[in-house]
């Protein structure tokens, strides 16, 4: 592919942190991810564009940020009956959340606040960064109180959906494309389960300590599974028209490297590019029994992560293309 790309898409975009760089670089982005508060988040950095919104966003959230608390179903699941934000906070974020759905506010907008409140939220919980359990107590930041900001919303266009892969893979044609897909067991559903239920605004039923939704055992993604992994991959990337595929991973997943190797070269010239990293936060912390004793020995202290930049051989984009027809009819 010549020169800089003008289009991409994000497929997997988590925290959109990819596509707001790319979107600040001047690129078009579709920024895609299954889970609704990831959309919100891509909904604020990616889709909206500030020309429009600035102005009308730093003034809802000065309103929304100056309301009380008021607590009701969240405050008592999340921060009586679990304890990931001190109640007040939770009242607060409650209220502000109930206004939003109140305001019916035009999509972009409200992806914007929801973001400022997912953020606000996000600065004084108690957690060590994912929610597949609380502190025992509380997190010295959960004692300040939720404030909201506005987020750094760029100029210029672009777009975000809120699909399964496969599906939104089929729908851009684009100079990029970015796979950064789950690798393991970890469900971002369940690790983010109280950022969905503040996005959705619902009510769901909940189960366990954690509190975790309900859905969490039905929405499973098929890159979470050993047995489905690697078909889901296959899948996505046949289905994407790209110049360029740009797929990030590590050495831990289901898929392996030698294979994934495989599969990125049937579609064209592959590159590759690795780091080391250090592991994510239970390394340092060890493995505790349900008595709080520490057992087991965790894994190494750090990985590897790799980036492979595939540019895609035309002839087998035009096959994939005429797939794409051949499944969207
Ligand atoms: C490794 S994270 C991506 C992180 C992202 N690059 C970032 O910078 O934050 C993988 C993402 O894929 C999403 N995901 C998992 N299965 C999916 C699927 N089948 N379709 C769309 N998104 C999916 C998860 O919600 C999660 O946000």
């Amino acid at each position: 592919m010549e020169g800089a790309p003008r289009t991409a898409l994000d497929l997997f975009s988590g925290t959109s942190r990819v596509g707001h760089a790319l979107k600040r670089e001047g690129v078009r982005v579709h920024a895609n991810d299954h889970n609704a508060y990831a959309y919100a988040l891509a909904g604020c950095y990616v889709a909206a564009d500030a020309r429009t919104w600035r102005d009308r966003a730093a003034r809802l959230i000065g309103e929304l940020d100056a309301l009380r608390g008021r607590g009701g179903w969240f405050t008592e699941t999340y921060a009586v009956r679990s304890r990931y934000l001190k109640p007040a906070n939770a009242a607060r974020a409650e209220a502000i959340r109930a206004r939003i759905a109140k305001l019916s506010l035009e999509p972009a907008l409200e992806a914007i606040a929801l973001t400022s409140l997912i953020e606000a939220c996000d600065r004084v919980d108690s957690t060590v960064g994912l929610q597949m359990a609380y502190l025992k107590t509380w997190a010295p930041r959960a004692h300040q109180p939720l404030a909201l900001r506005v987020p750094e919303i760029l100029d210029g266009k672009g777009s975000a959906s809120c699909l399964d892969a496969r599906e939104a893979a089929l729908r851009h044609e684009v100079d990029v494309a970015y796979l950064d897909p789950p690798y393991n067991q970890h469900s971002y559903l369940g690790n983010y389960h109280v950022w969905e239920t503040l996005a959705r605004g619902d009510r769901p039923e909940v189960y366990g300590v954690a509190c975790k939704r309900a859905d969490v055992r039905e929405r499973g993604s098929a890159f979470n599974r050993r047995t489905t992994m690697e078909t889901a991959f296959e899948d996505v990337l046949a289905r994407v028209r790209a110049k360029r595929i740009v797929v990030s991973f590590n050495n831990e997943g289901y898929l392996t490297l030698p294979r994934l190797r495989e599969l990125l070269g049937a579609r064209g010239r592959v590159r590759e590019v690795s780091v080391e990293h250090p592991r994510y936060i239970g390394h340092k912390l060890g493995i505790y029994n349900l008595q709080g004793e520490k057992v087991g020995t965790p894994g190494p202290a750090r990985n590897r992560e790799h980036l492979f930049v595939v540019e895609c051989n035309m002839a087998r984009a035009r096959r994939a293309r005429a797939l794409a027809n051949a499944v969207t009819g």
